[in-house]
């Protein structure tokens, strides 16, 4: 199916509208949904797949040549190999943050076109914030413009080390060692799509994570990016598809964050 050739800000107008819908729809179950868990401290609700569904029917009726990649459910409208446009999205990140009515989850919706997100959006349902950036046109929160902090010094920056079960424990006490080490102070939050968020909004330094899925960075990093942070090549090899290590900085801390996490 042809691909339809709407301007970054129609894109963008559309999914900020979206993004918002569904956080309203995952609102409705903050801290009372059902849930179980996918694997070890894994957590699905029952709102997780149901806000996926839909925004995976509202991107394909609006988008129907696009491809899709959500958390839940998977890939549809064609493969992700050499797909031109792919949509992004984690309907919850900080599922088990909204499970136990921890005011810290958000929706997470990134377009990815030829491998670099073009597109990101964020809601947080909590506090109603809209995250907003396109390549180019910088990170917004509402009409606020973003931009990343400042700060210079390691003694006085805090950074988040995000963690999951998918990496050793040990791995993750040897980096949160060496960044406190080198004077920072280290968060833990629970939503790596806020975590980058806080980046962008100059609130924290870094963000760091040993592995990470794209569902749950996409947006965030070029939120950081087009507020003056600094990131990895996250999109490397398969990162799209099977997640890789995350690293976004402020400018000014990023290279001494590279080699302390060696994630750079
Ligand atoms: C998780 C959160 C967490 C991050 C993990 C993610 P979920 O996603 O973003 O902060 O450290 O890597 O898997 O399970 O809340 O959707
Ligand atoms: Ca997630």
């Amino acid at each position: 199916m042809a691909r339809m050739t709407t301007s970054l800000d129609d894109r963008l107008d559309f999914v900020a509208r979206l993004a918002r819908r569904a956080g309203e729809l995952a609102h409705g179950g903050f801290g009372t949904a059902a849930s179980s868990l996918k694997g070890r401290h894994d957590v699905l609700t029952e709102m997780d797949p149901k806000v996926e569904r839909l925004i995976r029917a509202a991107i394909a009726q609006a988008y129907p040549g696009d491809a899709f990649l959500g958390e839940e459910e998977g890939v549809s409208g064609g493969s992700l190999a050499g797909a031109g446009r792919v949509w992004v999205v984690d309907p919850i990140d900080g599922t088990a943050n909204y499970a136990r009515g921890i005011d810290r989850y958000c929706v997470s919706i990134a377009c990815v076109e030829d491998g670099r997100p073009c597109l990101g959006v964020i809601h947080d349902p909590c506090h109603d914030r809209l995250y907003a950036a396109r390549a180019g046109g910088g990170a917004w929160l509402g009409a606020q413009r973003l931009a990343v902090s400042p700060v210079d010094r390691m003694d006085a920056a805090a950074i988040e080390c995000g963690w999951s079960t998918r990496r050793p424990a040990r791995d993750w006490l040897a980096m949160v060692t060496r960044v406190m080490d080198a004077g920072a102070q280290v968060r833990r939050s629970g939503s790596g799509a806020l975590g980058l968020v806080d980046v962008a909004a100059g609130r924290l330094e870094g963000y760091a994570e040993l592995h990470i899925n794209s569902w749950d960075c996409a947006a965030g990093l070029l939120l950081v990016r087009e507020a003056g942070g600094r990131t990895n090549d996250f999109f490397a090899g398969d990162g799209l598809a099977a997640g890789n290590p995350l690293l976004a900085g402020n400018a000014a801390l990023y290279d001494e964050l590279a080699a302390l996490t060696r994630l750079g």
